[in-house]
């Protein structure tokens, strides 16, 4: 796949995909400084592909005092890259490796009875008990939660957990309104551990969308992934991207209106234009799915098939 543009410049020497870990930063900041509460920076699947250290460590520096994770190795390589603030994983299967987890003091959450007599064998270990807000992904059923908080209660007594706390997830958290069934699920939830005797420090619900959009689901820690790097799921915010992909322009021709461009043609010029190709595609982890759409930024604007999109650089169509 060549990248359609209409005006020319040679951008770099090779196709090279760089993470700015200054943006990662900045984003940061502007979580910490937009929460209620605290800051954890989930950095799972290689911290969205920018680096599970790298991300870690930047968003620590930068005020956030979580680490979240969606695997035991995941965590285990957070600590391993330096972090030392309280790291949380979720998502673990049932047979999780509790001892390796105590051995890098990691908290765990407990979706489930099952999960907690697996965790209160090896323990003590710090754990987060799950409830389902409304996703059906992970956490208890509301109508498990209480056999659940009982449990918790007599390992906690045993000495064999200590309860940190309390999570959900929202399922619609970009949808005006949405919200509130989960928030309110949440509370309640933790209103029956605290009547069952535990005393959970920690109350977190929301991710990147609901942090942006709606305050009321900050509670005491907000989870943040996506906005880290600079992706907003809610599409309200301008946050900082934290990923460049460059390449070289390798040719140029000008071609007349109405010729076909690509394999299916999947685009014909309206008007005479001017071709830059740049040579990157499926190969370099470009989607499949930017055939056609993908935009570039070249010579100080934003470029795609429907011509100069915006940029300082936009001095109207060149045909
Ligand atoms: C439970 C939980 N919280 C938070 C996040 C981070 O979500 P986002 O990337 O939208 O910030 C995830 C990501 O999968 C998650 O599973």
């Amino acid at each position: 796949m060549g990248a359609l543009v209409t005006s020319i410049r040679q951008v770099s020497a090779a196709p090279s995909l760089s993470v700015d870990l200054a943006a990662v930063a900045a984003n940061t900041r502007r979580f910490v400084s937009l929460a209620r509460g605290s800051v954890m920076a989930v950095v799972k699947a290689d911290g969205f592909g920018h680096g599970l250290g790298d991300v870690a460590r930047t968003a620590v520096a930068a005020g956030a005092t979580w680490v979240g994770v969606t695997s035991l190795a995941e965590a285990v390589g957070v600590r391993e890259s330096g972090v030392d603030v309280p790291v949380l994983s979720w998502l673990n299967p049932v047979d999780v490796d509790v001892r390796t987890a105590v051995r890098y003091g990691i908290d765990l959450s407990v979706p489930s009875l099952h999960h907690l007599a697996v965790i209160e064998q090896a323990g003590p270990v710090r754990v987060h008990l799950q409830l389902d807000t409304g996703m059906a992904r992970d956490g208890a059923a509301p109508d498990a939660w209480l056999a659940l908080m009982s449990a918790a209660r007599r390992a906690e007594l045993a000495g064999k957990i200590s309860v940190v706390g309390v999570m959900g997830h929202l399922p619609c958290a970009d949808t005006a309104g949405a919200n509130e069934a989960g928030k309110r699920a949440l509370l309640r939830g933790v209103e029956m551990a605290r009547q069952a005797g535990l005393r959970p420090s920690v109350r977190h619900l929301a991710a990147t969308s609901a942090a942006l959009t709606d305050p009321g689901t900050h509670l005491d820690v907000i989870r943040i992934g996506a906005g880290l790097v600079g992706i907003d799921p809610s599409g309200t915010t301008r946050l900082r991207s934290a990923l460049r992909f460059t390449a070289p322009v390798v040719q140029v021709r000008r071609v007349a209106a109405g010729t076909g461009v690509g394999y299916g043609h999947a685009h014909v010029t309206d008007r005479a234009t001017t071709l830059a190709l740049l040579p990157v595609g499926y190969a370099d982890g470009l989607p499949r799915a930017a055939s056609g759409v993908a935009e570039v930024w070249l010579a100080g604007c934003r470029r795609g098939r429907r011509g100069d999109l915006d940029g300082p650089g936009r001095g109207g169509r060149r045909g």
